[in-house]
C-alpha cells in the first residue's frame, strides 16, 4: 500500500518509543524511509529498541527523558534538532494507565497518569512545536488518544480525563497551528496487545476473552494495522487531514453504545426468527 520512500527526508520523534505501539510505529516509520528519534524514561530499554529499529544506528536516535518534566523534554527535543536539524513529525505516544476503583485512587495516582498522558503530550507538543514554528517548514503532530476519550470509562478515570484533554488539544491546535503549516491529528485505538497494556489492563484470561468477544470483529488489533494508519496520517499523503481523530478498534466503542447491539452476540438466525415473530404478531 505504501511506497518505501513515503517518509524519506522526515525526522520523526516518538515519545514512549522504547516499547509497545511506540516501538512498532518507530520501526514502521524507518521502514518507510524516516529517521526516528525515540524517547522514554529507561535508557536501557531505549538502547535495546534502537538496536531493533535500525541495527546500523544511522537512522535512529535514542534520547532518554521523562515527559512529565518539561526541562527534560526541552533538552531531549534540542538534542534531536541538533543532530538532525529539526523535527518534521511528533508522535505523542507515551502513556501510563492502570485499572483502579476511583475511590481507591490517591491524588498522586491521578497525578502520575495525567502527568504522563496530558502534561507529557503538552510538554512535547510545546517544545517540538516551538522548534517547528521557528524553522518555518510546517510539520505534523499525531496524538494517541483512546476510544473512551469520548465516552469515559469506569476504572480508568485518570486516563479517560487525560485522553479527553489530549483530544481537545489535538482539535484546538489543528486550528491554531495551521497558520504555521502544522497539522494535528489523533488516533483512537481500541485494544492492541502490548506487554505494558496487557499487564496494566487485562487482569485475567477470562476478562481478556470477554474483551475480545465485545469487539464486533471478534479479535484484537494488529500492530501493523495501527502503524499503517499512523504512517498515512503523518505523511504527505494526507496533507488536508487536520484536526481528525481516527478510531481503529474493530467497531468496539460503537458496539458498547447501541441499545440493541447485544443481539449480535446471539446466533443470527435466532435473532431473525424472533424479529419475524414480532412482525407477524403485528399483522
Ligand atoms: N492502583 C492504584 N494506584 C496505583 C496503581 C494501581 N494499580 N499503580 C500506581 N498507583 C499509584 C501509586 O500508589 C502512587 O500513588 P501514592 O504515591 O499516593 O501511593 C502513584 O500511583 C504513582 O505510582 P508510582 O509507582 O510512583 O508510579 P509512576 O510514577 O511510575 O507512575 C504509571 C505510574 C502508571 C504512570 C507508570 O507506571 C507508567 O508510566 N507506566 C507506563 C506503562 C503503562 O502504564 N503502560 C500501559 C499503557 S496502556
Amino acid at each position: 500500500m505504501f511506497r518505501d520512500d513515503l517518509l524519506a527526508e522526515k525526522v520523526v520523534l516518538v515519545t514512549g518509543g522504547g516499547s509497545g505501539l511506540g516501538l512498532s510505529m518507530a520501526k514502521r516509520f524507518v521502514s518507510l524511509g524516516a529517521r526516528v528519534a525515540i524517547t522514554g524514561r529507561s535508557e536501557e530499554r531505549l538502547r535495546g529498541a534502537a538496536g531493533e529499529i535500525d541495527p546500523s544506528g544511522e537512522r535512529v536516535l535514542a534520547v532518554p527523558c521523562d515527559v512529565r518534566d518539561f526541562a527534560q523534554v526541552e533538552a531531549m527535543a534540542a538534542a534531536v534538532v541538533e543532530k538532525w536539524g529539526g523535527v518534521d513529525v511528533l508522535v505523542n505516544n507515551a502513556a501510563g494507565n492502570f485499572l483502579a476503583a476511583t475511590e481507591d485512587l490517591s491524588p498522586n495516582a491521578f497525578h502520575a497518569v495525567v502527568g504522563t498522558v496530558l502534561y507529557g503530550t503538552f510538554h512535547a507538543t510545546l517544545a517540538v512545536g516551538r522548534s517547528m514554528i521557528e524553522r518555518g517548514r510546517g510539520g505534523s503532530i499525531l496524538n494517541i488518544a483512546t476510544t473512551y476519550a469520548w465516552t469515559g470509562s469506569a476504572f480508568v478515570i485518570p486516563s479517560a480525563a487525560a485522553k479527553a484533554g489530549v483530544l481537545a488539544m489535538t482539535r484546538s491546535l489543528a486550528v491554531e497551528w495551521a497558520t504555521y503549516g502544522i497539522r494535528s491529528n489523533a488516533i483512537a485505538p481500541g485494544p492492541f496487545p502490548t506487554e505494558g497494556a496487557w499487564k496494566a489492563l487485562m487482569p485475567t484470561p477470562e476478562l481478556e476473552a470477554e474483551a475480545r468477544a465485545r469487539i464486533p470483529m471478534k479479535r484484537f488489533g494488529e500492530h501493523e494495522e495501527l502503524t499503517n494508519l499512523a504512517a498515512f496520517l503523518v505523511s504527505d499523503a494526507s496533507p488536508y487531514i487536520n484536526g481528525e481523530c481516527v478510531t481503529i478498534d474493530g467497531g468496539e466503542w460503537l458496539a458498547s453504545g447501541g441499545e440493541f447491539n447485544g443481539f449480535t452476540r446471539m446466533p443470527r438466525e435466532a435473532v431473525k426468527g424472533a424479529l419475524r415473530g414480532m412482525r407477524k404478531g403485528k399483522e
